[in-house]
């Protein structure tokens, strides 16, 4: 019998590539989206390239009462994969409440449902954003964790606190936490990929919609940092090699194979590129040549973090696939396709 998996916020950006990736390896998918950050029409995306279809129920999280409701009828769930949350660093900062309360609500929610119905597995998305500037690069799972810049990177510390001590309290509960660096890129069909709504705030939607003509002019956030060229570095990952790691994580979870109830992982590449190092990608795979000024610092932004990753490596035997050109390559096929650009 297929295993049935939970993945909350499966209608998103890195949520929607991971169903394909768990659908091809015949698991049987339930999404949970509220749709506040997603379109319902990812799942016809979704379809074409798995060639069957996911379960999808629209259902907000902090919905104490619909998400017992929705437990009560599924309580058979072997494992949850949970995304589901708010993600602009920016909003975070404006609007504080709405973050803590959406995405500290839905993981308590969920939790309290997973312990009443005894599903044991959880696969939780944090962010490197939990290490704040780190003291050296690349950054391992053991670096401290600094106070985040904003409220966003603040609920992924507080989730990651909650989870740790559940686990102590519970003791069938077994939870995976990874850590992403910088998500980048599209499924290789462009059949999904990243839609941000409104003006994007990340670097590589930016690009493809000004090379796409959406955007007048790329803004590079300062370019006197202390690294190469000036401008900041981050570890950009492939979201199709992001996917396939939770894939891996669910795997290890219900096969038994944690070592212990709460482990983390980076998930990056292991290599940094600088913001400049980016566009010449972009150009490079594009053919074109990107409108881009070079303004004062955006504030909050870290000067320097990529992943040491050896950790995924051996002991999830995952490692990433894509270089960075592949990846921008698969990010401008994408943004081309969604606007009906003919080259
Ligand atoms: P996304 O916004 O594309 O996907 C999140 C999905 O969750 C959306 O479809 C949204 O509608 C849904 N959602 C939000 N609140 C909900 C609620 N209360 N109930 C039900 N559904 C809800 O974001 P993404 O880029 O796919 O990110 C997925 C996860 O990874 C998030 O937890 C995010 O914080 C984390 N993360 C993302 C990045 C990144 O750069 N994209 C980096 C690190 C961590
Ligand atoms: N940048 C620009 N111009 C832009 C947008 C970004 O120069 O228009 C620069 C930024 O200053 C930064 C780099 O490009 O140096 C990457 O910026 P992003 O906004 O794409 O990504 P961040 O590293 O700031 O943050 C992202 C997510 C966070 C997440 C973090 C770590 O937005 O939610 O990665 O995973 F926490």
């Amino acid at each position: 019998m297929a295993k049935k998996i939970l993945v909350t916020g499966g209608t998103g950006y890195i949520g929607s590539h991971t169903v394909v990736e768990l659908l091809q390896k015949d698991y049987e998918v339930f999404i949970i989206d509220n749709l506040s950050n997603s379109h319902i029409s990812v799942l016809e995306g979704i379809e074409k390239i798995a060639g069957k279809k996911p379960h999808f129920t629209k259902l907000d999280l902090t919905d104490k009462f619909a998400t017992e409701k929705y437990f009560n009828n599924h309580h058979d769930l072997d494992a949850v994969i949970h995304f589901a949350a708010l993600k602009s660093v920016n909003e975070s900062v404006a609007e504080p409440l709405r973050y803590y309360k959406n995405n500290l609500e839905s993981l308590i929610n969920l939790l309290h449902n997973m312990i009443t119905k005894e599903i044991s597995s959880l696969v939780f998305s944090s962010s490197c954003t939990v290490y704040g500037e780190p003291d050296k690069n690349p950054v391992n799972e053991k670096a401290p964790l600094k106070k985040p810049a904003s409220p966003y990177g603040k609920t992924k510390q507080i989730a990651e606190d909650i989870l740790q001590d559940s686990i102590i309290s519970v003791d069938f509960l077994k939870v995976i936490a990874l850590r992403y660096f910088n998500p980048i890129g599209s499924h290789q069909s462009s059949l999904i990929g990243e839609l941000p709504i409104g003006i994007p705030n990340n670097l590589v939607p930016f690009i493809t919609q000004t090379a796409a003509g959406i955007r007048e002019q790329l803004k590079v956030f300062g370019d006197d940092y202390n690294t190469s060229d000036g401008t900041c570095i981050r570890d950009y990952i492939n979201v199709v090699d992001l996917a396939k790691a939770h894939v891996v994580s669910v795997d290890r979870l219900i096969n038994n194979k944690s070592k212990e109830h709460f482990e983390i992982f980076n998930l990056g590449t292991g290599k940094g590129y600088s913001v400049l190092d980016a566009i010449k990608s972009f150009e490079k795979v594009s053919g074109k040549k990107l409108n881009y000024i070079l303004v004062d610092r955006r504030p909050g932004d870290i000067e320097q973090v990529w992943a040491d990753v050896s950790k995924a490596n051996e002991i999830l035997g995952w490692k990433t696939e894509k270089n960075l050109d592949e990846t921008m390559l698969s990010a401008w096929n994408w943004e081309k396709k969604y606007r009906g650009i003919q080259e």
